[in-house]
């Protein structure tokens, strides 16, 4: 369960190469260049690096942080603690499509929603499919394709993902 921040402040500012729109951001709240934020939820003590976009009702908890270029979509809520890498991609729609017989798809479609837990790491270049569940303390290796929910403090790698070993006196 994440906890919004107490005191919410609504952020908007569009100032240089920064786009935060409608952010409820948290306290001591670090974000770099070229950041779009929007309509998000970000927790207390949280590191946003450039490139990195994250969209309206993502919610993420306190002291994460966001390597550049990682891609968070609607529809992802990251409990506290958690380490995404570089590069992550996060995916809310298993079949999108852009438009069904001429007609563009503006809403007509499934958000599928995924949930990462407490202190999990995810890897540089991982692709997080829809509708996971990252359970507390796992890691995810470097360039995972994630198509299947997440165990506890296990060690995951692949595409796709599997699940190799239990974390055992690393960092947990
Ligand atoms: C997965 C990871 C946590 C290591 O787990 P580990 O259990 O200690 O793995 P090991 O290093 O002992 O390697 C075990 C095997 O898995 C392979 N392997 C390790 N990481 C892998 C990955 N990300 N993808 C595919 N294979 C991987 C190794 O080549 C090795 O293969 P082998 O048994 O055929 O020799 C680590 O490799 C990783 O990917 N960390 C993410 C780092 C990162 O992205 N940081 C971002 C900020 S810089």
């Amino acid at each position: 369960m994440i906890n919004k921040p107490k005191k919410q402040r609504i952020i908007s500012l569009i100032k240089n190469n920064i786009r935060i729109d409608k952010v409820c951001l948290g306290k001591n709240v670090k974000y770099y260049d070229f950041v779009n934020l929007y309509g998000c939820t970000i927790g207390d003590n949280v590191k946003i690096g450039t490139f990195v976009e994250i969209q309206k009702n993502v919610t993420i908890g306190k002291r994460c942080k966001i390597s550049s270029h990682s891609f968070i979509c609607e529809g992802v809520t990251i409990a506290d603690d958690v380490f995404i890498g570089h590069g992550v991609m996060f995916i809310n729609d298993k079949f999108p499509r852009a438009s069904i017989n001429g007609k563009q798809i503006v809403d007509e479609w499934n958000l599928e929603k995924t949930f990462v837990g407490n202190g999990v790491s995810i890897g540089s270049n991982a692709t997080i499919l829809s509708g996971i569940t990252i359970e507390d303390g796992a890691f995810i290796g470097a360039g995972a394709v994630v198509t299947k929910n997440v165990k506890k403090n296990s060690i995951n790698y692949g595409n796709p993902a599997k699940s190799y070993r239990k974390l055992k006196n690393e960092k947990v």
